[in-house]
């Protein structure tokens, strides 16, 4: 289905006990449209990338990609049906080396345990360890590949989680704070890497605090308050919403 959205959920809720913690959501991404799910805290952005990566079943809804419905499809296969994702905080191994940390990432795509189990040394020039590398070439890390990944300062550390992110060849990249942490130099950075990324294809969804790096990067923002789509639009229409400024006000996180 070459004109479905990359992404679609159609009145996604999720519940934990009693508490409502996203309520009837419903939102598409266009192919190549670079999106932003923003909203002050709590309001539900990692547990969406939560529910659309399967770390959490859904409540009610359904989720499509590429007009597939994926609601049911086990995490570790959501892979391969497209989509991949960041973590909020970063889930390196600090004591593996980067390039061992990238191919770590493809176990839900490799079916041959041995080959991840084997330390990054012993294992021959397979095709994991050639993709894991061409990634890491993309993404201008090459050089830090034998690194040990603890040694290295934490803008780094975020690029590595990109770039592990983006080898399975993911149709939808789902990035959490991608930015959080970073300096001004690096934030720019990854602004230019994201923006190329997109520019071969993929389509970003990226959760982002910091309004200027989405103004930037984005041209489509989903807004969240409590669990719930507050508004949805440019950067510059969401801006101009009444409830989005009131969710903002209304919060520390602006
Ligand atoms: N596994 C869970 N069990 C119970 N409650 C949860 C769970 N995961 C998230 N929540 C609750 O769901 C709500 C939304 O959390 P979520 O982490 O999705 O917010 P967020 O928008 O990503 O916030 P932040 O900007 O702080 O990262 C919060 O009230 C949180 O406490
Ligand atoms: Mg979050």
């Amino acid at each position: 289905m070459a004109d479905a959205p990359v992404l679609r959920l159609d009145g996604v809720s999720k519940s934990f006990g009693g508490l409502d913690v996203i309520r009837n959501l419903s939102f598409e991404v266009a192919r190549g449209q670079r999106t932003a799910l923003i909203g002050p805290n709590g309001a539900g952005k990692s547990t969406v990338f939560n529910l659309v990566s399967g770390v959490y079943p859904v409540t009610a809804g359904r989720i499509r990609v590429n007009g597939q419905d994926i609601t049911d499809v086990p995490s570790r296969l959501r892979m391969s049906r497209g989509v991949s994702r960041s973590f909020q905080n970063i889930r390196l191994v600090p004591h593996l080396s980067v390039l061992e940390n990238v191919l770590i990432g493809q176990t839900p795509r490799i079916s041959r345990l041995a080959e991840v189990l084997y330390p990054v040394r012993l294992v021959r020039n397979s095709h994991w360890k050639r993709e894991a590398m061409g990634a890491l070439e993309r993404a201008g890390l090459a050089e830090l590949a034998g690194s040990q990944v603890d040694d290295l300062p934490y803008g780094v550390q975020k690029q590595i989680e990109v770039a592990r992110a983006l080898l399975g060849g993911a149709d939808v990249l789902l990035l959490d704070e991608p930015a959080a942490g970073l300096n001004p130099e690096e934030t720019e950075e990854l602004r230019e890497r994201l923006r190329n990324i997109a520019d071969q294809g993929t389509t970003l969804v990226v959760v982002e605090h910091d309004m200027q790096f989405v103004g930037a990067l984005c041209e489509h923002v989903v807004v969240l308050d409590f669990g719930e789509k507050i508004a949805e639009g440019t950067p510059a229409e969401v801006r101009r919403e009444p409830r989005v400024i009131e969710a903002y006000l209304g919060s520390d996180a602006e």
